[in-house]
């Protein structure tokens, strides 16, 4: 079996965790790697024990290898054009999360990767967690019954000890508080409450504490959602700015039983007391480290889709468009402090 190639774009934080994901796969290298800095390859030897050549022009990476797959994790403006010229070169793509801060820019890359037919996966990796998995499962199997509502928070601090602080608390690189990391609640309230959303409204807040008043975006927001059918209501939440520990608050109420995180209550099954919750022993998405999340069922499963030619499940860049419509719609709707109906974002 010929190895795909990969080569990545901006050697960050996030770069080291998915290379060592990818040296836990068969059948991929890591064979080039463009960054601004001078990069010595015998320093990545060391440090990754990978092979590989090291660009400071990106283009040229492109021009010059014969990578199968692009790997994206530079700071968010820069995303679309770099993914861009991997779809216009005809790379495969894995591209770290926002998909761009723009909603027209996230709609040329859709069809460009369309036009294209190459494979793509979006770093919406929860959905690949034990976690998210098992409330799945829980929810396939009815054991909620019809959900009507569902509240998903995501809090995590991201305060100047965290890597991305300094070039996140601008707007023109951070985006918003949804874009830069509540996405992944609102990925996971579109993962667990099938349907379409009709109407958001979004409201947003500034932190007072020191740490968080150099952002130069609200870095709070929570959004009210209305699906397709008026049967579904959900909310997310999207806190950047406090202190305590990660958490991704997840409550699902249904016709036959309820979800909170990983306790549940289910009419279904018989002899469970409603009075007290069940508890589901698994691993919880509990940790803002990039260290602890599950990318290497997502880059598998992605590896597999190409190998099988196949689309990407769960986290292909269809998927996850539609998620950052729907942030799109929330930051309007906080911005002009009105509703917005998803069609106005089309
Ligand atoms: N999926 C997740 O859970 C998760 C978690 C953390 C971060 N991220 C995302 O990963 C991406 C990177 O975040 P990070 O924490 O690694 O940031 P980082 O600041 O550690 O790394 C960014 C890297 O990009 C380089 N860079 C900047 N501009 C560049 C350019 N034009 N071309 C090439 N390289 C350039 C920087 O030198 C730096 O090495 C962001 O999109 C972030 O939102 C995702």
């Amino acid at each position: 079996m010929k190895p795909l190639k990969i080569g990545i774009v901006g050697l960050g934080w996030v770069a080291g965790a998915h290379i060592n994901t990818f040296r836990n796969i068969e059948g991929v290298a890591v064979t080039a790697i463009a960054s601004r800095r001078d990069l010595n390859p015998s320093d990545l030897k060391e440090q990754f024990g990978i092979d590989c050549q090291v660009y400071k022009d990106y283009s040229r990476m492109l021009e010059e290898t014969d990578i199968d797959i692009v790997d994206i994790y530079t700071p968010h403006p820069f995303h679309f054009e770099q993914a861009m010229a991997a779809v216009h070169a005809g790379r495969h793509l894995i591209l770290e999360k926002p998909i761009a801060l723009e909603y027209e820019q996230t709609r040329l890359l859709k069809d460009a990767i369309t036009r294209a037919g190459i494979r793509t996966c979006v770093c919406f990796e929860c959905r690949f967690s034990r976690h998210f998995q098992l409330i799945r499962s829980v929810i396939d199997q009815e054991l909620l019954g019809e959900i009507h509502f569902g509240e998903i928070d995501y809090y995590h601090g991201i305060g100047p000890w965290y890597g991305q602080y300094e070039w996140n608390i601008r707007k023109e690189m951070g985006g918003s508080s949804l874009l830069t990391a509540g996405c992944h609640a609102m990925d996971a309230a579109l993962f667990f409450l099938d349907g379409e959303i009709e109407e958001v409204n979004s409201y947003h807040v500034y932190s007072k504490a020191a740490d968080f008043t150099p952002y130069e975006y609200p870095t709070t927001s929570v959004t009210m959602m209305k699906f397709v059918g008026e049967e579904r209501v959900a909310k997310v939440t999207s806190c950047i700015d406090c202190y305590q520990p990660y958490y991704f608050h997840i409550h699902l109420v249904g016709s036959e039983g309820s979800l909170l995180d990983n306790r549940f209550y289910s009419k279904k099954l018989k002899g469970l007391n409603k009075d007290a919750w069940s508890v589901l022993e698994t691993s919880l998405i509990d940790s803002g480290s990039v260290e602890d999340h599950p990318y290497l069922p997502q880059f598998q499963a992605f590896i597999d889709s190409i190998r099988q030619g196949r689309s990407m499940i769960l986290t292909d860049y269809d998927t996850a468009f539609e998620t950052h419509r729907v942030v799109f719609a929330a930051d309007t709707s906080a911005r002009e402090g009105r509703p917005v109906r998803l069609r106005e974002v089309e």
